[in-house]
């Protein structure tokens, strides 16, 4: 059988724009025979000369190379669009995307604010045909996996709590300078939280647990930072924030407390992922610190003690990898790509995990709105 082909233009050939290219040029890593195969036939960046070249070098799929992405939205050769570029163009480029028909799988904080994400979705509700998703890879790791199917299991008895996080710790370093993720105007008012929330949302929102309010803890800790020229020059978004929320456990009935942690400055964190799911009846947690073991406890008695298991590498996709191997971020990254084309075919088996969409994004939108008014009030906000 003849598999589907979709393609794909790239608007924003920066980190995450060659991910996706990586992830693509490696897609007989996958086995299903009815996952249709990404092309890439269109690329755009509107400074990044270096990296155009490296797609081109890289990628004799390629039709229309450009600098400016409403080219790019005009070729016929384009089914659907990644876009990866800073959070103040969102908005516009996301509009533009939709407006030209094509499908869209867009990066998080999907809008600068609250606002931008509003307008987006206006333009979504305009086209019921196209598919349109935001990236978040990490429940794609084989642990997560473990983790959202024991909590559809119930095993957990009555929930206690809930953490679910992303740290960094690269800003440590306050001799990093500053680049446009530490800029309001750039990255947006909501700091760290728009850069890591949703990675630490999608699960949560998945299994259903919305919060009802938020009591958020902000913080700055870098000050300043170089500017690569010599100077020092305010650094003004949130490092780190912890959210303490509460929330209804639709399969129990009973609420609970759900903490997102999402910080910059973490010590000894690089890129560390982590959900920990606290019952009456039974626990379970993962990180990507430590990304085979698989950590359960069940509640039997006075004493209680967790297990770990060392787990292979097969996540929701089947892939070619042997069971005793490693799975890392760029497998993870795949696995996201091949969710959204299965949902692009309609081919969506029952075991998988679908991209977040539109409005777990508009939630987690009014979450770190909320979030902003909590901390600068000191009063927990209702959703
Ligand atoms: N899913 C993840 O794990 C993950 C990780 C990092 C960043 N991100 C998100 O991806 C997006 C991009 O982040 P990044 O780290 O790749 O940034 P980056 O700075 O490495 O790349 C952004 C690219 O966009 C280009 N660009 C800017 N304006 C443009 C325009 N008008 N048209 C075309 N290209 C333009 C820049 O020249 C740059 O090459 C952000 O939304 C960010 O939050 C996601």
């Amino acid at each position: 059988m003849q598999r589907k082909k979709i393609r794909f233009g790239i608007i924003g050939l920066g980190l995450m724009g060659k991910e996706f290219a990586s992830a693509v040029a490696r897609w007989c890593h996958l086995i299903d025979d009815k996952l249709p195969i990404p092309i890439i036939t269109g690329v755009c960046d509107t400074s990044n000369e270096a990296s155009r070249t490296w797609f081109i070098n890289n990628f004799d799929s390629i039709k229309v190379s450009c600098s400016d992405y409403l080219e790019l939205l005009a070729s016929d050769e384009i089914d659907a669009v990644y876009c990866a570029v800073p959070h103040h163009l969102h908005e516009q480029i996301y509009i533009d995307i939709l407006r030209s028909g094509k499908h869209l799988l867009g990066e998080k904080p999907f809008g600068i604010d609250l606002a931008a994400n509003i307008k987006i979705q206006e333009e979504i509700e305009k086209h019921p045909e196209l598919l349109v998703r935001c990236s978040s890879e990490f429940p794609y790791f084989p642990g997560a996996k473990r983790v959202t199917d024991w909590i559809k299991s119930g095993k957990y008895g009555q929930l206690i709590e809930v953490r679910s996080g992303f740290h960094h710790a690269s800003d440590m370093d306050l001799n990093k300078p500053i680049n446009w993720k530490r800029m309001i105007a750039i990255n947006g008012e909501y700091g760290c939280m728009g850069d890591l929330g949703l990675h630490a949302q999608h699960i949560p929102f998945r299994m259903g647990w919305k919060p009802k309010w938020v009591f958020a803890d902000l913080q700055k800790i870098a000050e300043t930072r170089p500017d690569g020229k010599g100077n020092s020059v305010p650094c003004l978004t949130w490092d780190n924030a912890v959210l303490t929320t509460r929330c209804d456990d639709p399969n129990t009935g009973k609420d609970f407390t759900l903490v997102f942690e999402t910080k910059r400055m973490a010590p000894g964190q690089t890129n560390t992922w982590f959900i920990e799911v606290y019952g009456t009846m039974g626990s379970v947690k993962f990180s990507t610190h430590d990304p085979k073991a698989f950590y359960f406890l069940e509640t039997t008695g006075k004493e209680q003690g967790w297990t770990r298991i060392d787990i292979g590498p097969q996540s929701f996709i089947p892939t070619i990898t042997g069971g005793i191997f490693e799975f890392g971020f760029s497998d993870s990254f795949q696995q996201m790509i091949g969710a959204f084309v299965q949902d692009l075919s309609n081919n969506i088996i029952s075991d998988s995990f679908r991209n977040v969409t539109p409005e777990e994004t508009l939630l987690s939108h009014r979450l770190m709105t909320a979030a902003l008014e909590s901390h600068k009030t000191g009063r927990r906000i209702s959703l």
